[in-house]
């Protein structure tokens, strides 16, 4: 089967670099991206390619070469549904906020609402790819859906999850270290397999290629992130041990990551891990776990979130007891607010929580980033729900300029690793800072000797 016509439900984070890599290396199937909000779609369709609403590198560039050409924008998700061949669902599966799972289970009401748009609209056999992070058992549910449209149309539901991290986004979708494609193992279920296979191999090396059956693919993708997000956890708890023993985080990170078994990625302690991913998708985990009875497993992966926690609020107690115990009425400059560096996604960015704890205490707070918007910084504080809009902008700035934000500070923080940080003028910063010289480095990006030898007294994590 050979696809000339792809659909993509979801223009965010995830369906508009994947559409966009996918469109630049099949130029002969055309790829429309839908999404029902109106702002995004408008933005992608900037003339302007600058103002593309998502910041990756790499990724303005790959939407000029393909865009007008065999990429398209639309709000017509039914027109797009009609004429694709194969649909991909990348909408949104955040944490249920409601009802049975509140807290915890992903809420699949999106997902849903377009698996029967889908079985509304489809008037010829489609392969529906579920790109969203799912449940494991979510393609049953979706085929229970779309089988029962009476209108004789056939589906095939494959499982093609997205592994690309924000920030990296466009490297990661040119060079993935696999591509996961899990189906149904019948005739039916196999060409489907074949026809998306042939779409990525277009540039993947077929080695990378993976085939499984649906649940090992939608459960990998769970059991990928939940992995990822252990690592985090479990060197962010040895930080706290290194900061009771005066070991070095940063050294046994390295000591350890030399071990082939064990790798170097993913072992810098922070300030807490946050995304759109790791917290929805282990608690998901957790859920599902539950779901089936199996405690242990569920309280074994809920540790996890329960450490990421209790590091976040760590470096704001930090912050606190080294003001000495209070911070009430005193200035303290955020450096970074995005979750990681290279993105302006701020979905469950540690920032939003440090913050948090802080107001709480009556701090005041200034905030620059390089690439977050002031709207979006008090959107995040607004949609803690914790103090009033009027509050939020009295207590929280957001200015353009790091040195602006650092001056007349009794505190400096930084919450984001954004390569920026290491070339500013320290010395600068430090004489418009009041003395002492607190610097809390929640990234331990900066030099602590050369910190100190300014005047700074720098706090890294697990120094
Ligand atoms: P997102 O919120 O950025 O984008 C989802 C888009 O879907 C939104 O623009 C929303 O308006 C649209 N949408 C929702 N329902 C719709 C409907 N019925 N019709 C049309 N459009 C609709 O989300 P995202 O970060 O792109 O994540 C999408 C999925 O991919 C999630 O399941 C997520 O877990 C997964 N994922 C995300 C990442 C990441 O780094 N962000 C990585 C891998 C996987
Ligand atoms: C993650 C997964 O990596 C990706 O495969 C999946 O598709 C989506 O979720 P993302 O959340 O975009 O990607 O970024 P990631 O690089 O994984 O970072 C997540 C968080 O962990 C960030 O806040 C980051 O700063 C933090 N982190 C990561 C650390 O604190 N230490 C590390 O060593 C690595």
């Amino acid at each position: 089967m050979i696809i000339k016509n792809i659909c993509c439900i979801g223009a965010g984070y995830v369906g508009g670099p994947t559409m966009t890599v996918i469109a630049n290396k099949n130029p002969n199937v055309k790829i429309t991206v839908v999404d029902l909000n109106h702002a995004r779609i408008n933005a992608w369709n900037d003339p302007d390619v600058n103002n593309i609403p998502i910041y990756e590198p790499g990724l303005s560039k790959l939407v000029e070469n393909a865009r007008g050409k065999n990429l398209f924008f639309s709000t017509d998700v039914d027109k797009a549904i009609h004429e694709a061949e194969m649909i991909f669902i990348s909408v949104n599966t955040p944490t249920k906020t409601y009802g049975k799972g509140k807290g915890m289970a992903a809420d699949l009401k999106y997902i849903e609402l377009c698996a029967r748009q889908i079985a509304r609209i489809a008037t010829s056999d489609k392969i529906v790819v579920e790109k969203s992070t799912l449940p494991v058992r979510t393609a049953q549910a979706l085929k229970a859906i779309l089988d029962h449209t009476g209108n004789g149309v056939k589906f095939q539901i494959l499982s093609n999850p997205e592994f690309l991290a924000e920030g990296t986004a466009v490297q990661d979708l040119l060079s993935p270290d696999r591509v996961l494609i899990g189906g149904e193992q019948s005739e039916e279920g196999i060409e489907a397999i074949q026809a998306l296979v042939d779409i990525y191999a277009s540039w993947v090396p077929l080695e990378r290629i993976l085939r499984t059956n649906v649940w090992s693919s939608e459960l990998s993708k769970l059991t990928a992130n939940a992995f990822l997000a252990q690592r985090v956890s479990s060197i962010n708890a040895i930080s706290e041990l290194c900061e009771a023993t005066g070991a070095d985080v940063d050294e046994v990170s390295k000591a350890i990551g030399m071990d082939s078994r064990i790798g170097p990625k993913f072992l810098k302690a922070s300030v807490g891990f946050g995304g759109s991913c790791f917290q929805k998708d282990i608690l998901n985990l957790v859920y599902i776990a539950k779901t089936y009875g199996l405690n242990e497993v569920a309280d074994y992966w809920e540790q996890v979130i329960i450490m990421n926690d209790h590091q976040k609020g760590r470096f704001a107690d930090k912050i606190v007891s080294t003001l000495y115990n209070t911070v009430s009425g005193k200035k303290i400059a955020f450096l970074g607010w995005a979750f990681k560096k290279d993105t302006n996604d701020t979905r469950e960015s540690a920032a939003i929580y440090v913050a948090d704890a802080l107001l709480h205490e009556q701090a005041e707070i200034t905030v620059y980033d390089p690439k977050v918007t002031a709207e979006q910084i008090y959107a995040d504080l607004d949609y803690l729900n914790l103090r009033s809009p009027e509050e939020n902008r009295k207590y929280v700035k957001v200015v353009n300029d790091p040195y602006e934000a650092c001056k007349a500070a009794h505190a400096v923080a930084i919450l984001t690793e954004w390569d920026e940080f290491k070339t500013y003028n320290w010395k600068k910063v430090y004489d418009a800072v009041i003395k002492p010289a607190f610097l809390f480095d929640g990234r331990s990006i900066l030099n602590a000797d050369q910190l100190s030898a300014i005047g700074f007294k720098y706090t890294g994590i697990g120094k």
